[in-house]
């Protein structure tokens, strides 16, 4: 394969990767990524088909997903699912629903990869509305937990074989292991989302299915990072593709015990 050719972005980011999986190494492997549409999520899609995966992309804009689907479509032989949904108003009828879909579709869950986010407003917690603290909240951490809780049968028995083991990996941020002011709503659910990780790393670890650790990507030049730095010049930042090399090794049978960790893509020095 040749990746330069189909994903200059990638082929370039690639050569500074700590971890570079072998191609095929997710072959047969079902890997749901939330937020696919933009940013970090779309790399990280687009990525994953080209080393065999099938993603399904969940996003709020269908039109973005679509565009993400005819390129994995034209640049991969993988079978590539979109799934429209504002987590914002995911329910639990909703999220049972895809998981039917995921079942159904591929009979199996290799990888969850909680990586959509609300910004919300940067603004004193005095000052900030409830009603957006509480859409955060919903998007960053609900939503996460609903996921989480309709897919797990799927992903512990596709972790169960021996050998297997299924992976769930969250999306922090520095804000989310040290508080900063004006972060209010989305630096307290990152927060959450880091206990949540533990708390269910620590109810998975006897099973041996399912390993689940979380990652803070660092600044990446996405829609996002415009959002809440819009003085930044956005060449400085490294491009969504610089540091994927962390989800993939996460997502991947070479993580397979590692469970738990808080890991910073940033410092990261590769796999053990
Ligand atoms: N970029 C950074 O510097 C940085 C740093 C630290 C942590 N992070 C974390 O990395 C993750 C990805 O961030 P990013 O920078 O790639 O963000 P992004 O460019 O804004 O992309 C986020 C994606 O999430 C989707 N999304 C947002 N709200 C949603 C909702 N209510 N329902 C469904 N999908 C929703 C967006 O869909 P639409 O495009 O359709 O709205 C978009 O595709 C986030 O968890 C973020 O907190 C990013």
């Amino acid at each position: 394969m040749d990746i330069g050719a189909i994903y200059p972005e990638l082929a370039q980011a690639q050569v500074r990767w700590r971890h570079l999986p072998a191609e095929g190494d997710f072959a047969g492997k079902t890997v749901l990524v939330t937020g696919a549409g933009d940013g970090i999520g779309r790399a990280l899609t687009k990525t994953l088909a080209l080393y065999g995966a099938d993603v399904v992309l969940l996003g709020k804009t269908r039109t973005k997903l679509e565009a993400v689907f005819d390129w994995i479509a034209e640049h991969s032989a993988t079978k590539p699912v979109i799934v429209p949904c504002d987590l914002n108003f995911l329910d639990q009828d909703s999220a049972e629903a895809l998981a039917d879909q995921v079942r159904g579709e591929f009979g199996r869950l290799d990888g969850l990869v909680h990586n959509a986010s609300a910004l919300g407003p940067k603004t004193p917690v005095e000052h900030y509305p409830l009603s957006e603290w509480e859409m955060v909240t919903r998007v960053n951490l609900t939503a996460a937990v609903t996921l989480t809780q309709t897919l797990t049968p799927l992903l512990r028995e596709t972790g169960q074989p021996k050998g297997a083991e299924a992976s769930i990996v969250f999306t922090s941020s520095s804000v989310g292991r040290q508080g900063r002011a004006y972060w209010g709503a989305y630096a307290a659910s990152k927060f959450a989302v880091e206990g949540l990780m533990q708390v269910l790393a620590d109810e998975f670890v006897h099973e041996g299915a399912i390993r689940v650790n979380s990652l803070n990507p660092g600044a990446t030049r996405t829609p996002m990072r415009r959002l809440a730095y819009p003085g930044e010049d956005p060449a400085t930042v490294p491009p969504p593709e610089a540091r994927l090399d962390l989800h993939l090794y996460l997502l991947s049978d070479a993580a397979k015990g590692v469970t738990g960790q808080a890991l910073d893509a940033r410092g990261w020095d590769g796999p053990p």
